[in-house]
């Protein structure tokens, strides 16, 4: 099975995130090719050859970074050609958090099942029994506070990390389910 987790991230964190999920699955699934790029870097003909796809970003001003988006743009092609339906996705995020709503990740997230979504992908949640949910899981997908209790710049909390691994193991575990 062929893995793409496809990020943006400008100082780190979500790379992190996206580093804990490649981890949880590859210790969960063996002999998957796991690719991790940034947004950026993707190019579409990577989607189609993905059997798990990945998205992750950053919360930027309450949605994704416009780097994500703009790999989404330019997967337009694919949604013409149906060429990524039937694929499993999963979402990820990282935001400040500021606030007790989390600054806009949910609405982040969701966007990025959206687009999921519309590509006619089977998209997998984060189920609330997986280890670090408490921490780092929104029904959505998974999720690092990275912003400090005083508003400013920290880093993601042990808890978003174990999060993202065992969230990593789920999508791997019940994608090859799905797909094989
Ligand atoms: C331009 C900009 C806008 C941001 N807007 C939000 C926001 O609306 N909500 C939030 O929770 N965090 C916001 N943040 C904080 C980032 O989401 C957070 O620091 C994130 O973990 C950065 O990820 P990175 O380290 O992968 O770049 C913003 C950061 C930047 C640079």
């Amino acid at each position: 099975m062929q893995v793409l987790i496809a990020y943006h991230s400008d100082y780190g964190n979500t790379k992190q995130m996206a580093e804990a999920i490649a981890a949880g699955m590859r210790a969960a699934v063996a002999g998957l090719d796991v690719q991790l790029l940034q947004a950026a870097d993707v190019p579409p003909e990577s989607l189609q050859a993905a059997d798990l796809i990945v998205f992750g970003t950053p919360v930027h001003m309450g949605s994704m970074a416009w780097q994500m988006k703009q790999l989404i743009d330019r997967a337009g092609k694919l949604w013409m050609e149906g060429a990524l339906e039937g694929k499993v996705g999963g979402v990820f995020a990282t935001g400040g958090g500021f606030g007790g709503a989390g600054g806009g990740v949910e609405q982040t997230l969701i966007a990025l099942h959206a687009n999921f979504l519309e590509h006619g992908m089977v998209v997998l949640g984060f189920p609330k029994s997986l280890p670090g949910y408490a921490e780092g899981g929104l029904h959505w997908g998974a999720y690092g506070r990275s912003g400090n209790p005083d508003g400013m710049p920290g880093s993601l909390s042990a808890g978003a990390l174990t999060a993202a691994r065992s969230y990593g193991a789920y999508l791997a575990t019940t994608a090859e389910r799905l797909l094989t």
